[in-house]
């Protein structure tokens, strides 16, 4: 499996992404994160545009319901032609297997489907106060992740800083997808917890999700091809 810059392409319409993406014409093609926002406001078709393009595609969605619900659904996306999207590991791995099943086509085939553990939004005090879950956070993470593997699935989104523990955890084949990524001489933003493409490389992730030192830079290809040569090279 190769490494790879996916680029969160956090816009709110079909305009502003399409001229974003213009600007890659000609070059290498990043590897594109859909998430709510713009599915919510451009509907199905959005993607069906973005893969005509050439791109692959990150759905992110984050999956969470009955069974039933997230194997309708999932097998609807499969149809869509993704390469990756996602669920919430919380929904069971149950709930976990019954995407799997609804994503696989009848060929056999399937896009890649990564687990989201605990949100980095959520600590532990929200977690043992609103969830009432009073194991450690890092203990909880770590389960999820080891139950989205005994569910069949690719691997999980994480920080990078604990990517070296999912892959202790379940496997070097696991895959992480880690967002949380800065260049060292770029602004953090609201990131809390951050690495440079490169060290996130060194500490094994697999994917790094790029948003804004990709989309809010004053050149955008020249950022998308910095983060390459850092993390793919
Ligand atoms: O702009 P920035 O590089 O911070 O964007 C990171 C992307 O990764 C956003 O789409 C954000 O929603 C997503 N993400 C994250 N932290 C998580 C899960 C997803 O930043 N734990």
């Amino acid at each position: 499996m190769g490494k790879d810059v996916i680029v969160a392409c956090d816009f709110a319409s079909a305009e502003q992404v399409f001229t974003f993406l213009d600007k890659f014409e000609g070059g290498r093609k990043p590897f594109v994160k859909i998430g709510m926002e713009l599915f919510y406001a451009e509907g199905p078709s959005i993607v069906r545009e973005i893969k005509k393009r050439g791109h692959k595609i990150f759905l992110d969605l984050k999956l969470h319901d009955i069974p039933n619900t997230v194997n309708k659904s999932m097998n609807v996306l499969s149809r869509l032609d993704v390469d990756m999207t996602n669920l919430h590991a919380a929904g069971t791995v149950r709930m976990m297997e019954a995407a799997i099943e609804g994503l696989t086509r009848p060929d056999g085939t399937r896009p890649m489907l990564i687990a989201v553990t605990q949100l980095t939004s959520t600590d532990q005090e929200s977690m043992e106060n609103d969830l009432l879950i009073k194991e450690p956070i890092d203990k909880v993470v770590m389960h999820y992740a080891a139950n989205a593997k005994k569910a069949g699935l690719d691997g999980v989104v994480c920080s990078p800083l604990e990517a070296g523990k999912v892959h202790d955890t379940c496997g070097a084949g696991f895959v992480t997808v880690t967002p949380g990524v800065r260049f060292a001489d770029g602004d953090i933003g609201d990131q809390k917890r951050v690495m440079t493409p490169a060290e996130a490389k060194k500490i094994g992730s697999d994917y790094i999700v790029v948003g804004r030192p990709i989309t809010a830079a004053e050149d955008p290809v020249a950022a998308y091809n910095r983060c390459v040569a850092e993390f793919c090279d």
